[in-house]
């Protein structure tokens, strides 16, 4: 291999996780959208390897599943019951083609701040100094539990012992080892053939290579990295959390740093596989989840959450859910509405409060401005659906279509009984239950006439209140209802 692209890099996934407390496996919880292992993935991809194996054994046909989705590409190397990170990383080795020759990089599957970026330091670093391995290390504030880096009066790096193994002048060391290193893929081979299991932990352990190569007289270096984040691991839910908000931490200054204005980070949550574009503004308490993508100039929240979905430039976003939808560019949404899959709101049209969308495609221009409920529908440009109206979409059977043409008015609190069609410019009375189609250019009235009837309420009601205000009001006006239109 040349320049700083690795031969293989090797993902160690296989362990217990057990202080998670978890039917999940640690490396599948999510923090920015992403598993833990699909982080460590994108990190190791972004140095672009000719092989990418991951390590399994603890709930490896779960682990392998989520491997083959996030990366089809990635190798399943299974560890067996021998263990320890070394043993780990010889099953992988047995995966890979016997004569790999290169570099070989060996990262956690529960790291998920590490960056390709990082990555390709340590390899840069590793090819520069010309070293058989290079470990990674950071200086950590309380170094408990972590192997500690062992260096010779020169400053060279000798080896590692396990916090476990080591004695008390050792634990005073601060150099800790992140367990990310560049291997030379002959030496690993060569060094972990010979690496035995006698220690505090009856494991056979990657860091012993170290002290193996170098007694064979091999260079061994350490790359340091000021960015003690990256080689943070998640063991449990507290840092799980912990890790979570650095990096929604990164993502937030990431976005303001490319001209989006958060106006309260902390409460703004946004994945890492999100875009959003300039002068956007993200109001406090909104999530933007999964795949979404926002244009320029839009205003989102407060109070939005927003997944696997597109807003268009311009688009104003308020106290919505919105999932796998689509806002046109200078549309608007909300307050309190919930547009499910298959939304599609034109540019310049309204969703507006209180309405629940659901495959519903809705034209340019066009408004559900109030109080909707509008499944498996297209509404045409510019028409506007009134307050209350009910798309009634379901039989109880199967789902039905209702199309309503361009320009077309439905009145308030109609019941369109799917499968119905409004032609285009066409009207529909308030208080319809739309049965059959109207063509262009009618009203349809599909509700009971109007009656009313005089002096019921003398008859019916006696002595009531009601009943005083309408003699009252007769007496006045001489009004007794006689001249009370039928309604339409
Ligand atoms: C390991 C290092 C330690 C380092 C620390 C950094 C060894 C012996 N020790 O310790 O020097 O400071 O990481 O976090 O390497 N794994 C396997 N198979 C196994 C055991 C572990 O795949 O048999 C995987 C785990 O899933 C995990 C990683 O290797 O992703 C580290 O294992 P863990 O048990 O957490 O190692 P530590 O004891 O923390
Ligand atoms: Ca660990």
């Amino acid at each position: 291999m040349t320049g700083s692209t690795p031969a293989a890099v090797v993902i160690l996934a296989a362990g217990e996780g057990t202080r998670m407390k978890s039917a999940t496996p640690k490396v599948l919880h999510r923090i920015g959208g992403r598993s833990l292992l699909g982080h460590a993935i994108a990190a190791a991809r972004a140095t672009g390897p000719l092989h990418l194996a991951v390590v399994v054994r603890h709930e490896r046909d779960l682990v392998a599943a989520h491997v083959a989705d996030v990366d089809p590409g990635a190798l399943i190397a299974d560890q067996d019951e021998i263990k320890g990170t070394g043993r780990a990383a010889e099953c992988a080795l047995e995966h890979l083609p016997r004569d790999l020759t290169g570099t070989v990089l060996v990262t956690y599957g529960d790291v998920p701040l590490l960056t390709g970026d990082t990555l390709r330091g340590l390899l840069d670093s590793h090819r520069e100094s010309r070293s058989a391995i290079t470990v990674m290390t950071a200086e950590a504030p309380d170094p408990t539990g972590y192997g500690r880096i062992l260096r010779d009066d020169s400053g060279a790096v000798v080896g590692i012992v396990e916090h476990k193994d080591a004695d008390e002048r050792q634990r005073a060391i601060r150099e800790i080892n992140s367990g990310i290193y560049a291997f030379d893929a002959a030496t690993l081979r060569d060094a972990l053939a010979r690496v035995g299991t006698d220690n505090a932990q009856g494991e056979k352990y990657l860091t012993d290579v170290l002290g193996v190569a170098r007694a064979d007289g091999r260079r061994v270096s350490a790359y340091p990295c000021d960015d003690v984040w990256q080689t943070e691991g998640v063991n449990d839910r507290v840092q799980l959390a912990t890790l979570g908000r650095i990096l929604n931490e990164r993502q937030t200054q990431r976005w303001m740093r490319a001209g989006v204005t958060i106006v309260d980070p902390a409460t703004t949550w946004i994945d890492v596989d999100v875009t959003i574009g300039m002068d956007t503004t993200l109001l406090p308490a909104t999530q933007v989840l999964g795949a979404t993508t926002i244009g320029r100039d839009a205003v989102i929240g407060p109070e939005v959450t927003i997944r696997d979905s597109e807003i268009g430039d311009g688009a104003q976003v308020r106290r919505a859910e919105v999932h796998l939808a689509r806002v046109g560019a200078g549309a608007s949404v909300g307050p309190y509405s919930y547009l499910r899959p298959g939304t599609d709101l034109g540019a310049g049209g309204k969703i507006g409060g209180f309405v629940e969308t659901k495959n519903a495609r809705i034209g340019e221009g066009a408004k559900v401005p109030h109080l909707t409920y509008c499944g498996d529908a297209t509404i045409g440009a510019g028409a506007n659906i009134g307050a209350g109206t009910i798309f009634a979409n379901y039989d109880g059977v199967a789902k039905h279509t209702t199309v309503i043409g361009a320009q077309s008015f439905v009145g308030s609190n109609s019941v369109l009984i799917a499968p119905v069609t409004v032609g285009a410019g066409a009207y529909v009375a308030a208080g319809s239950a739309l049965v059959a189609d109207v063509h262009p250019g009618q009203i349809a009235v599909a509700r009971a006439k109007q009656r009313n009837i005089d002096g019921w309420v003398d008859r019916a009601r006696p002595g009531t209140a009601t009943a005083e205000a309408a003699r009252a009001a007769t007496r006045h006006t001489g009004d007794s209802g006689d001249a009370a239109r039928e309604g339409a």
